[in-house]
């Protein structure tokens, strides 16, 4: 009974308080501009900076197989597709590869998608061997750097490891044929196999006009403390509980289920997107992989995103101020969740806000067509510029080899 009561009161105290902070929150809420580290380097012009050359290849490495399945239009790994397209009307582009300074091959890797919807990336490395193959025997640029001023989208769970489940991905490591190659890519962690140095890591794609359909007047106060949809636990491939997010969902759920703080269940309701606009803090817990599209939807929501992913590396991190903009939790400490985020001062909420309300950081999140000025496609682009130019070593001599094209699992050989 005393429980009870004290559960109450403490409930009707955090309804006052988020009262009290929906309204202020609400008022505070101008744009900021994103400076401090390197956050200015969003608004950058790549055009004048580099030059891209697009190696054309036989449509079955792209076209085709998007033909074969729309779906991989509206999927989190289109970015390879909508990238493809941008680069061959963007004005870095060259049709003059003596002057280029990157090289791109348009391979759709992960347009493989199960009935469900789920990509599988078995073919892959199949596929990426076959196209560089290709253009190593059919233009001199491959060999001159075994790939060193190439670079390839690859936006699959763990990148270029190809594979989903993460034991297999690590036991495979990045595919030997690209291991000097620059990687653009949706997986990122500290210190891990599937993310080589010089990687680019993006966020994933989520549907621009889908999701500005859903925007709400600003004027609608954020009602709810924390909001989270999607699953705990994946009891179908981790049966046994622990594995899937390494158990830090189940945590989130455990925890927390009756905590009036927390808006969370596996329910999608068709108010996902208004809820987000609603809400203070949005979870994004690792999933399967680190990422996930929520942290691309908190911030066009405006919502603080509460990383729990320990050691991830998000989207652009050499240009976006992550830790001012959302907040990081370890994933041992999600059973303190309630605690860490209510401890947060209200002013210090209020700049995370104002910094999520700056437009060049929506803009960096998304891959809107037509493309626009500072989105995703101008920040790959501005990475790639980063890196130029070439260290003279990335040439090697004539003759010389450095890459294994026998290394690998033996099913990788087989031509495709
Ligand atoms: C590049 O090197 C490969 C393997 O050594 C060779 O087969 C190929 O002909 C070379 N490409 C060109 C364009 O010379
Ligand atoms: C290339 O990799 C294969 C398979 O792992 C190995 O047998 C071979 O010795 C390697 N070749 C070189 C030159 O390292």
């Amino acid at each position: 009974m005393i429980n009870l009561s004290w559960g109450f009161v403490l409930l009707l105290f955090y309804a006052f308080l988020l009262n009290l902070d929906a309204f202020e929150l609400r008022k505070g809420q101008k744009t900021e501009r994103i400076s401090g580290s390197a956050g200015d380097v969003l608004e950058d012009d790549p055009v004048g900076r580099l030059k891209v050359f697009v190696y054309e290849l036989p449509s079955k490495y792209n076209k085709k197989i998007l033909q074969k399945d729309p779906r991989c239009l509206n999927h989190m790994f289109a970015a390879e597709i909508y990238m493809h397209r941008f680069l061959l009307s963007s004005p870095v582009r060259t049709l003059n590869p003596e002057e280029a300074d990157w090289f791109y091959t348009p391979v759709y890797t992960t347009c493989d998608l199960t009935p469900n919807g789920l990509p599988l990336p078995f073919k892959s490395p199949r596929m990426m061997r076959s196209a560089i193959q290709l253009i190593s025997s059919n233009w001199p640029y491959w060999n001159r750097t075994e790939g060193a001023d190439h670079f390839f989208i690859v936006p699959h769970d763990f990148g270029a490891c190809f594979h989903y489940q993460e034991e297999k991905a690590i036991e495979r490591g990045i595919l030997p044929l690209l291991q000097r190659a620059t990687l653009v890519q949706t997986f990122g962690q500290k210190n891990h196999v599937c993310l080589k140095e010089g990687s680019i890591t993006v966020p994933p794609y989520a549907p621009p006009q889908k999701m500005q359909s859903h925007l709400i007047p600003p004027s609608i106060p954020r009602s709810i403390f924390v909001y989270f949809r999607g699953l705990f636990y994946d009891v179908g491939n981790d049966p046994e509980g622990g594995y899937y997010a390494r158990g830090a969902r189940a945590a989130v759920w455990e925890n927390f289920k009756d905590n009036p703080l927390f808006d969370i269940s596996t329910e999608h309701p068709t108010t996902y997107y208004e809820d987000m606009q609603r809400a203070v803090f949005c979870l994004c817990p690792l999933g399967w992989a680190p990422w996930s599209p929520r942290l691309v939807e908190a911030v066009i929501f405006g919502c603080i995103p509460v990383i729990i992913a320990d050691d991830i590396v998000l989207p652009f991190a050499d240009a976006i101020p992550w830790e001012d903009i959302g907040v990081y939790v370890d994933e041992k400490d999600v059973p303190n969740l309630d605690t860490i985020l209510t401890s947060i001062p209200t002013e210090v909420i209020l700049r995370k806000q104002r910094l999520l309300a700056n437009p060049s950081m929506k803009q960096a999140m998304l891959f809107p067509h037509p493309a626009q000025p500072g989105d995703a496609f101008h920040q790959i682009l501005n990475g790639l510029a980063r890196k130029l130019p070439h260290e003279k070593s990335v040439y090697l001599r004539k003759g010389e080899k450095v890459l294994n094209w026998t290394a690998g699992p033996l099913a990788d050989l087989k031509p495709w």
